[in-house]
């Protein structure tokens, strides 16, 4: 195991009906909020209608701001922040999914700290901005995929250079997560869909990329990706199964809180090849990982063979005994297991052209630099040749 240092200061509320105590809790922590929110005009109009009731019962007075963007865009991070600071908010309501409360925490930190939200991400070479704190943070989950709602990590993109990158500080951790499975059955189908395979893309990250051993943080990553397994097959027969969306709810919450990789913590290769499609293209970023797992975990099987083998074994019934030929079955495993869940993507079922493909491996080696030119942090540094071949192999 690697030395760690870990917390989980989020307070986790969770229960049917729970949204109501939105006003209570935000008063312990406030005078004024911002909820921030998407745009109006959709499914989620009744619950904004709810967080707004429960904190004027309460008497927290609030601004509502909504326009955040799936992928959120620094630009409209910074009218709000604008907002928030011109409006003398003290603390930022987060309702919505990862775009969301990813968005909130950079105005939550940005109104306290200073500056425009994009000086804080990490990009290529340059020294990202510090936050000297933030305001606090409420997050109100209504969608289960990037547990932002209890940690740290924050992902945002510039609309004019066409970059997306992340940054993660302690400041921004929510104070509370309210999780209301009520919440979570409005999800629709692609959505729902993209989510758990976003889960399942944060549960193997570290899991692959890591050379260091840690049994524990294997075997709770297993027993999420078995339950995500499970439960992905439940969601799509029954969208409002509120057990089911709980169970989701956790996977996404744990699944990125640092539990998961606990001694053995590695890089995120997949995320950063997946960042053009959602940056450029915008296309949801769940589904841009369901169009990259399979190729890069086919390309990549012989570097660490003996993960990969682990993971197909005690994830998805390989009984092969050899390493290296169970590390080349799991790409093959997960695509028949995204298929049986009719998730299977590649570049041209989303008019992604593959004339493009050269500019996005290019951005990628720019944006996330790994130790050698032109490469990116992976298990090895991952070359910008093999990026464009698992582009190339998402055709
Ligand atoms: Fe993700």
């Amino acid at each position: 195991m690697t030395p760690f240092q870990w917390n989980f200061p989020t307070k986790l509320t969770y229960g049917e009906g729970r949204i109501s105590e939105a006003g209570a809790i935000a008063k312990e922590y406030g005078k004024k909020a911002m909820i921030a929110t998407y745009a109006r005009g959709g499914f989620l109009d009744p619950i904004i209608d709810k967080v707004e009731s429960s904190l004027k019962a309460a008497g927290i007075d609030f601004v509502t701001f909504t326009g955040i963007e799936p992928n959120p865009r620094s630009q409209t991070i910074d009218k709000a922040i604008e907002q928030f600071k011109a409006e003398g908010c003290d603390m930022v309501i987060a309702l919505g999914g990862g775009s969301v409360i990813d968005g909130s925490k950079y105005i939550a930190a940005t109104s306290f700290s200073g500056g425009g939200c994009w000086d804080y991400v990490v990009l290529g070479d340059r020294k990202p901005r510090e936050y000297t704190g933030a305001y606090p943070i409420i997050s109100i989950p209504t969608v289960s995929a990037s547990g932002s709602e209890c940690n740290a990590g924050g992902v945002l993109t510039n609309s004019e250079t066409k970059e997306k990158s992340f940054s993660r500080s302690e400041y921004r951790f929510p104070k509370v997560a309210i999780v209301d499975p009520d919440l979570l059955t409005s999800l629709p189908m692609g959505v729902t869909k993209d989510s758990c395979v976003d889960i399942f893309s944060h549960l193997i990250e570290h899991y692959l990329s890591s050379h260091a051993e840690s049994e524990f943080a294997d075997r709770i990553t297993e027993a999420m990706i078995l339950t995500l397994k499970d439960n992905f097959d439940l969601i799509i027969n029954n969208l409002e199964d509120k057990e089911v969306r709980g169970q989701l709810a956790l996977c996404s919450i744990f699944g990125w809180s640092g539990i998961q990789a606990l001694g053995r913590t590695g890089c995120i290769p997949m995320h950063s090849v997946e960042m053009p499609l959602s940056a450029i293209y915008d296309l949801p970023h769940g589904r841009g990982m369901t169009i990259v797992i399979p190729p890069y975990l086919e390309l990549m099987a012989d570097t660490l063979p003996h993960r990969w083998a682990k993971l197909a074994r005690r994830c998805f019934g390989v009984t092969e005994s050899d390493d290296l030929k169970a590390a080349k079955m799991l790409s093959g495993k997960v695509v028949e297991w995204l298929k049986s869940t009719d998730s299977y993507l590649t570049l041209s079922d989303v008019n992604i052209p593959s004339d493009q493909i050269e500019k996005m491996a290019d951005d990628v080696v720019r944006m996330f630099k790994g130790p050698e030119p032109d490469t990116t942090p992976g298990p090895r540094p991952v070359t910008k040749a093999e990026i464009v071949k698992i582009f190339e192999m998402c055709k």
